[in-house]
């Protein structure tokens, strides 16, 4: 049976959503939700939609049957819990939280996994990296046995400060907003590196040891602030569940176009993606793998304009919207959201300490 779907925040990234979720066969209606009155109003005449909602308060009160939550990321896990706690399905943007205090995410992991677990309610955490060409074709190939067992990956998540980032900040903040903010935790948003390599391999990272690189002179990451952090750029090394190798580099101060994307390597077979292309390589030589026409099935308007990041817009909203109407667990349910995050809090740690290998808590595998 169709649903019906809350959009709450309607800030530059929730906008996008809006539109595919309003084509998508099995909504029935959708509703509009922020905080900011005028954006309210602009959203609702640019796409026709007349029921709209000052607060989350307000649109928990009512029959929803589901919320997407695209507001700022410190504040994923407490209103995702609370629309789960309403009887809503939940959907965030990533990641599940992002705080200074990584003991502080930590515990927002374990009461999202416990309202999901007693709420029976869906969360969906929405990483864009999972639906990208190139994730979709690695998801392909492992199925197929291509890549023999895995060995080695790696995840980079590519993006200079001066491509937005400073301005990102600001508006995240509002009102809110004083020099104190500036700053941020590279690892403590890990998601677009660490997603790929789980969804992929489906092995998860159980331990990391890893290091922080803090730019001369850098008037941004600073001790003293509300990140209270020096690291513009961290790299971590990690010990997978199947017994592989993972390194996420997490770079912020970079001398690049910016790119979030993987490697991964096997017995048999491996792929690589850099600024110039991907490419399938086995011991016998490599080939050039084209992406443009990688896709996995929509409904067809939203296969029509499937939107940002690679495309995953599209795919979000509908893996979203069907595991509700099927009433299953979404791909990157809340036991994959925390495996995506915890890694990065723990390497945060261990940066801290100079490399020191830490173990990395895990919420296990959703229940049947
Ligand atoms: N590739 C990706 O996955 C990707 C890319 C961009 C942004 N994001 C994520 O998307 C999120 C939103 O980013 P943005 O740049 O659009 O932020 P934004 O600040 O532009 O928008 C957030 C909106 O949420 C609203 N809001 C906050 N609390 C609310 C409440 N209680 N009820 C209703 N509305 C509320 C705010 O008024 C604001 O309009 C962030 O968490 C970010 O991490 C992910």
């Amino acid at each position: 049976m169709p649903i019906s779907v809350g959009m709450v925040g309607l800030g530059a990234f929730g906008t996008h959503f809006i539109q595919p979720v309003k084509d998508h066969p099995e909504v029935a209606r959708v509703a509009l939700c922020d905080l900011d009155e005028q954006k309210l109003a602009d959203r609702s005449q640019q796409f026709g939609i007349d029921e709209c909602y000052r607060s989350l308060d307000d649109i928990l009160a009512t029959d929803i049957d589901a919320v997407m939550i695209i507001t700022q990321p410190w504040l994923h896990a407490p209103q995702a819990i609370q629309a789960m706690e309403a009887g809503k399905h939940a959907y965030s943007a990533v990641p599940v939280v992002m705080l200074p205090d990584g003991d502080e995410m930590l515990d927002w992991c374990d009461r999202l996994i416990e309202a999901a677990e007693r709420t029976g309610m869906n969360y969906m955490m929405g990483e864009t990296g999972v639906y990208r060409p190139e994730t979709i074709y690695c998801r392909r190939r492992a199925a197929a046995g291509e890549f023999g067992h895995f060995t080695y990956a790696e995840g980079h998540y590519f993006h200079d400060m001066s491509h937005g980032l400073y301005d990102v900040a600001r508006w995240r903040w509002g009102d809110r907003w004083d020099d104190s903010r500036r700053g941020g935790i590279p690892m403590h948003y890990p998601t677009h590196s660490t997603g790929q390599i789980i969804d992929i391999t489906g092995a998860h990272m159980t331990h990391v040891s890893a290091l922080g690189y803090a730019m001369p002179g850098d008037d941004w990451f600073l001790p003293g602030t509300y990140w209270n952090n020096i690291y513009s750029d961290q790299v971590g090394l990690f010990r997978m569940s199947d017994g592989s190798m993972a390194r996420i580099a997490e770079m912020r101060r970079t001398g690049t176009p910016g790119i979030d994307t993987f490697r991964l390597y096997g017995t048999q077979g491996s792929f690589e993606r850099n600024f110039a292309g991907s490419t399938w390589l086995t011991a016998d030589g490599q080939e050039p793998v084209d992406l443009s026409a990688v896709e996995d099935p929509l409904p067809e308007k939203l296969a029509a304009n499937k939107g940002g990041h690679g495309g995953s817009h599209a795919y979000l909203v509908h893996e979203f919207v069907m595991s509700c109407v099927e009433e299953r667990l979404p791909r990157v349910n809340a036991w994959a959201s925390v495996r995506y995050l915890a890694p990065g809090i723990m390497a945060h740690k261990s940066a801290l300490r100079d490399g020191e290998l830490l173990e990395i808590p895990d919420w296990g595998d959703p229940p049947g």
